[in-house]
């Protein structure tokens, strides 16, 4: 099958979150399962240099009203998977991340910025763009390329179009100004279609106008059906609970292999799990925390509400007393990285915090930690947790989303096979309290020890997962065939 897919950020060429990883490794994943899928990503100045470094020439030129528009074939940095770039300076040419500017506020002219990239899009997919290549399916994925699929629908002979949700919480909403300056035809602003209690949604593009719309793991498709976790969409995705389902992401298991981890000095597998002491004791000494056999704790993402950062907060404090250290990693909103600083400043050698995005750093975290927190609100899927299972190093999270797919605590399951501890009401006391349970589990060296193996046998690659996709995809194709 020949799949377009359409993605604002892939990994390593531009990454804010996990969207990136999983638009490298799951199109990766499905091309080894014979699928010829081409990645479409705006031309970031980060991809046009990796694009240009690598010899990669233009393809095509295209008017979008007031916009040149070019089109770079290349091919996505370390694997055979097509990249597609659309080049268009003035929309796409900025200093920040794909969305913000250097102070973190939105760019102002999003809206304008992805409908280009949508109408790009929607032209390959129709073969308008003057390329060879068509696609046999279009795969969406959030708000950024919500409008995709309401492009394609007046066209005839249009091929079906997959919508992936993996945060439902960024709709892409902009005003009715905004709406009318991107020249959307009035039709459009209606409740049941673009519309949202008076604003312009992209997301619900995808939503309303996909033929499937999938989300990254099962518990959040029965979530977001949900008032607590559907943000007023709850209606619409019951409506449409047909032709919605989840399935879970993958991870790339070449690049998180504590066996042959790049970015580790020392290396374990399920058979020589005692190594992973030194990359502990390696851990510790890089972040200039006490040397020995406290329980260390680890944490890596965006500091935003999402990651139950305020629940963290409260449970440091009665934690650090009892001893254990932290070794934190994010980059987010200041009312979470000032009471973080202010407690690494009065607990040195015992909670070390890095505001930043470090790759490296990552990897020696998930390592080297003996627990790693995920306290998020809600999650959609989930990576870190997926991560830390593979390194042995036992996950404390709540219990949404794709962490409670993933992570199964003795209380559920048994200890024969649990692999982590969970929570479920939404409060920092719980939070505390599941953290605690895992803490009393560790001095049980023969229970703990099940719990690491348990997570390290555990299967996250794509293998089976990408299938899913590839089998939804036949699907789509069969029902055309019949329709026609
Ligand atoms: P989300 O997409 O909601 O941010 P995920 O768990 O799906 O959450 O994916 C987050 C990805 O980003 C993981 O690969 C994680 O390791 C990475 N990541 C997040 N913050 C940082 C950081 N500060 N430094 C390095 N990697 C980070
Ligand atoms: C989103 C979600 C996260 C998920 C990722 C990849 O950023 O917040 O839970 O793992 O997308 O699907």
């Amino acid at each position: 099958t020949r799949v377009l897919f359409v993605t604002s950020e892939v990994y390593p060429v531009i990454k804010t979150g996990g969207l990136a990883d999983v638009s490298a490794s799951l199109p990766e994943a499905l091309c080894r399962q014979c699928h010829d899928v081409h990645i479409l990503l705006p031309g970031y100045p980060a991809a046009m240099k990796a694009a240009r470094a690598s010899g990669s020439r233009r393809q095509a030129r295209l008017v979008i009203g007031q916009y040149s528009v070019a089109l770079w074939r290349t091919r996505l940095p370390g694997t055979s998977v097509t990249l597609w770039l659309v080049d268009c300076p003035g929309l796409f040419d900025r200093p920040g991340n794909p969305y913000q500017n250097e102070e973190g506020e939105d760019w102002w002219d999003n809206a304008h910025r992805y409908q280009l990239f949508c109408r790009v899009a929607a032209m390959m997919a129709t073969g308008q763009a003057g390329l060879r290549w068509t696609p046999d399916i279009v795969h969406c994925n959030d708000w950024q390329s919500g409008l995709v699929p309401v492009f394609l629908e007046p066209a005839p002979n249009r091929p079906p179009v997959v919508f992936t949700i993996h945060n439902l919480a960024y709709q892409g909403l902009f005003s009715h100004d905004t709406f009318r300056a991107l020249g959307l035809p009035d039709s459009l602003w209606r409740f049941d279609r673009l519309e949202f209690h008076g604003q312009l949604s992209f997301i619900k593009g995808g939503l309303v106008y996909a033929d499937r719309i999938t989300t990254v793991s099962p518990g959040y498709a029965a979530e977001i059906q949900t008032p607590g976790f559907g943000y007023g969409l709850e209606g619409l995705l019951q409506y449409r609970s047909e032709h919605l389902s989840g399935i879970l992401n993958g991870i790339d298991t070449k690049l998180w292999n504590p066996a042959t981890d790049q970015y580790l000095d020392c290396h374990y597998d399920a058979d020589t799990l005692a190594s992973k002491q030194e990359c502990k004791a390696a851990l510790q000494k890089q972040l200039g925390l006490v040397p020995g056999d406290a329980p260390l704790l680890g944490s890596i993402g965006r500091l935003v509400e999402q990651k139950g950062i305020d629940w963290l907060l409260d449970a440091l404090p009665p934690l650090l007393q009892q001893g254990c250290q932290f070794a934190i990693l994010g980059s987010g909103e200041i009312r979470y990285t000032e009471p973080l600083r202010a407690l690494a400043k009065t607990h040195p050698g015992q909670l070390s915090l890095t505001i930043g995005y470090d790759e490296p750093l990552a990897h020696r975290i998930t390592a080297g930690s003996d627990l790693f927190l995920m306290p998020s609100r809600f999650e959609p899927c989930g990576l870190n947790q997926m991560y830390s299972l593979r390194y042995g190093t036992v996950p404390v999270v709540h219990r949404v989303g794709g962490l409670g797919d993933t992570v199964l605590d003795p209380d559920q399951v048994g200890h024969s096979q649990a692999n982590g501890f969970s929570f479920y009401e939404p409060t920092g006391g719980a939070f505390r309290t599941s953290v605690e349970r895992a803490l009393e589990c560790r001095q049980q060296r023969k229970r703990w020890r099940q719990l690491q193996s348990n997570g390290m046998a555990g299967e996250y690659s794509w293998k089976e997962r990408a299938r899913e996709y590839g089998k939804l995809y036949q699907t789509l194709l069969e029902e055309r065939c019949l329709t026609r």
